[in-house]
């Protein structure tokens, strides 16, 4: 079976002016230099991007944007394009999270178009997928997550097919302190696993790196990393202190 390289990424939310931003990469620069078989990315908010990228030259720490528009340039006040992520040299981009949903209309549509681009521009795209509380209670997890995934990659190339990263974020479990237990989490990633193996075969399913977050902390990473369909964490809260991020990438 292929590989999968764990990948921790910390997902800072509308959190931390620059001199923050600046202040706690330099901290996870000297203190993560060792770490080897082991993806590690911050996501900043916008205006700390560049700072960031600048401060983590030569380090072993990748970057992030939390969301991008699909087109290029233009009359799109307040949006920001894959040019000027890729112009910063942002690796990844967080696509289709769901305070992006909730809050700001995103839609499986808008999220398939987004992802399209961001290959265009050489940035990975991270998409998130998950059910609410209410979706869950009425047993429409899997069918919500099938929706938004078969969706949301529609039109993908083969090499792009696998090279996406999927986060599933129960949204019940996003910032409440309440995560899904190690096997609520395992039996989504593995059914994402099946439906990538029933949509694209073997190969991609095998090379897909599913990530899960909601809750993540250094207390509670091992188990979830334990699972064997759980690629990684797209963590939030405890990505914000140093301390708290060097011990989940250690976990
Ligand atoms: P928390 O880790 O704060 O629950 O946030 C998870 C998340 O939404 C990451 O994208």
């Amino acid at each position: 079976m292929a590989k999968r390289v764990p990948l921790i990424a910390g997902n800072w939310k509308m959190n931390k002016t620059v001199k923050e931003s600046v202040e706690l990469v330099l901290a996870l620069k000297q203190k993560l230099s060792d770490v080897k078989e082991r993806e590690i990315l911050v996501c900043p908010p916008y205006t700390s991007l560049y700072a960031v990228k600048e401060n983590l030259k030569n380090s072993n720490i990748k970057v992030g944007a939390q969301n991008m528009y699909f087109e290029k340039s233009g009359a799109f006040t307040g949006e920001i394009s894959p040019l000027m992520l890729k112009d910063i040299g942002c690796d990844y981009v967080i696509i289709g999270h769901s305070e992006r949903r909730q809050y700001f209309g995103e839609t499986d549509d808008s999220v398939n178009k987004k992802m399209k681009v961001a290959f265009e521009n050489g940035i990975t795209p991270i998409v998130c997928v998950g059910e609410t509380l209410q979706q869950r209670e009425k047993n429409e997890a899997f069918s919500v997550i099938e929706k938004q995934i078969k969706i949301g990659v529609a039109g993908l190339s083969g090499d792009q097919i696998t090279k996406v990263v999927i986060a599933y974020e129960p949204v019940w479990a996003i910032g409440t302190g309440k995560t899904a237990s190690p096997q609520q989490a395992e039996e989504i990633h593995a059914f994402i696993r099946k439906l990538y193996f029933e949509m694209y075969g073997k190969d991609s399913s095998e090379a897909i790196r599913i990530l899960y977050g909601g809750s993540v902390k250094p207390d509670n990473i091992s188990e979830i990393m334990k699972q064997p369909n759980i690629d990684g964490g797209l963590i939030g809260g405890a990505a914000l202190k140093a301390d708290d991020f060097i011990k989940l990438v250690s976990y």
